[in-house]
């Protein structure tokens, strides 16, 4: 592509370096499309002729139909993406196919192609967030009022549903949706015209190829469009965040179907069993979605420091972008996509779930309350005294609710028989009607409007 300045080829190491066909092959789709646009916008403009252009145009579309067929011969002698779609067009099409590149740089064609990719990564990545979000909806309606402790600590702390536990993760999950959308909005401009970094002295029109594309608007800057790569960062951050809340969820899986808790059952689809040891199902799909956000994470900071310290403006650097990007939404599509089904798979053990609720002491906090609000106790006295109930109820063996009136009142003589009302978890968990608290009519109506807003 450069040989008039060149007298002997590169040496093999060098092309082994510098070869990236092997990768960038995956951002075909997006080269062929604007190299398209780039085609009709310099007809549109008088910078080539019709017939060339009509002879691009064709020649993209074989080319696209190769690459469908699996026989385009991707070479890498041509070293990356564009120079292999350039070369073949040469092949199909003869000397026209010379006129495409003009007013274009490769910078500007895989700083173009790069942001398609991340920003169709993006679309993707938020409609399997929102499949998630709804195989939990449908988890968290049908177990709105399944009594669960919940947990500080990973202790006890106080009854919550089920239904409540899940929608936080749909919080989480809903916020990781909008960090995706926010990133695509910002990385919305097209840097196609920015050529090699300097602009064009061609007559091009910019905010033609930004709309043929999708795009807001042209970049403003030329020398920031080959240079800046924050939309992929941006997007690895979101991408990061949203693997650290699936290891979180993973995790729970793990916790919740051993033996010792039990809280839930997987199906044998997203369980495995052990060669040697015949009693195992094995969580694996939720412990490799745990272990994602290892990967995701190195291609995030991955991408940092390839891109830290690089002066303006294109530097060859930059082509390490891809691997990590692909590599990160690869494992992020399998985590979110295995999440779903195994959220979808789930069964709760909802006995074993309440049981546990209710068990721990995890209505100490209630007694507490009963006592500011019956007695009208100072919250730090109630703590005082129903400390000193559990106490007593641990040395008995007994659970809260399980404690004598008599014993009760040894600790603190004016409570009555009214107290064994807030003591059970369902109580516990029905009382918090605060806005966005775990009362299962409070639970339903944050279903309701999770619905709506993914409908
Ligand atoms: N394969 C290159 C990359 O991914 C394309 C841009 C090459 N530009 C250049 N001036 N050598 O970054």
């Amino acid at each position: 592509m450069w040989g008039g300045r060149f007298s002997v080829k590169p040496a093999e190491l060098m092309q082994a370096i510098n070869v990236s066909i092997g990768f960038d092959k995956r951002l075909a789709s997006q080269d062929l499309a604007g190299s398209r646009a780039h085609a009709q916008m310099l007809e549109a403009v008088g910078v080539i002729s019709a017939d060339d252009a009509d002879a691009i145009g064709k020649g993209l579309d074989a080319i696209a139909a190769e690459m469908a067929g699996g026989v385009f011969p991707y070479r890498d002698e041509y070293e990356d993406i564009h120079m292999n779609v350039e070369a073949r067009l040469r092949e199909l099409i003869g000397p026209a196919a010379g006129r495409l590149h003009t007013a274009r740089s490769r910078n500007d064609q895989v700083a173009l192609d790069f942001r398609l990719w991340v920003r169709e990564a993006c679309d993707r990545t938020v409609a399997q967030i929102e499949d998630l979000q709804r195989a939990l909806l449908g988890q968290a309606e049908a177990h709105a009022d399944a009594l669960m402790p919940g947990f500080t600590h990973l202790q006890p702390a106080q009854p919550v549903t089920f239904g409540h536990h899940l929608m936080a993760y749909v919080e989480m999950f809903g916020r990781d949706a909008a960090r995706f959308r926010d990133a695509r909005a910002r990385m919305n401009e097209c840097p196609l015209g920015a050529a090699a970094l300097a602009g064009s002295p061609f007559p091009i029109d910019r905010a033609r190829t930004a709309k043929a594309l999708g795009f807001d608007r042209p970049t403003a800057n030329s020398m920031d469009s080959v240079a800046a790569r924050d939309f992929a960062l941006e997007a690895l951050a979101a991408a990061s965040i949203c693997a650290t809340h699936l290891s979180r969820l993973a995790e729970e899986i793990v916790i919740w179907t051993t033996p010792q808790f039990g809280f839930i059952k997987l199906s044998d689809a997203f369980t495995t069993g052990s060669s040697i040891m015949p009693q195992k199902r094995n969580p694996d799909a939720a412990e490799l979605t745990r272990a994602k956000v290892g990967r995701i994470l190195g291609a995030l900071t991955s991408l940092m420091v390839v891109m830290k310290g690089l002066p303006m403006t294109y530097s060859k650097d930059m082509q390490e972008d891809k691997v990590p990007t692909f590599e990160a939404f690869d494992a992020l599509e399998l985590g979110l996509t295995a999440m779903a089904g195994m959220a979808r798979d789930l069964t709760p053990v909802r006995e074993r779930m309440a049981e546990a609720a209710g068990s721990g002491y995890s209505t100490a906090t209630d007694l507490a309350d009963w006592l500011v609000r019956t007695l009208d106790l100072p919250f730090r006295e109630a703590h005082h005294i129903t400390g000193a109930a559990v106490k007593r109820a641990e040395g008995l063996g007994l659970d809260l609710s399980e404690l004598p009136l008599a014993e009760l009142q040894a600790i603190e003589p004016r409570i009555t028989d009214d107290v064994y009302q807030v003591l059970t978890a369902a109580a516990s968990a029905a009382s918090r009607m605060s806005y966005g608290g775990t009362a299962p009519a409070q639970v339903r109506a944050q279903v309701l409007r999770w619905k709506e807003l993914l409908s």
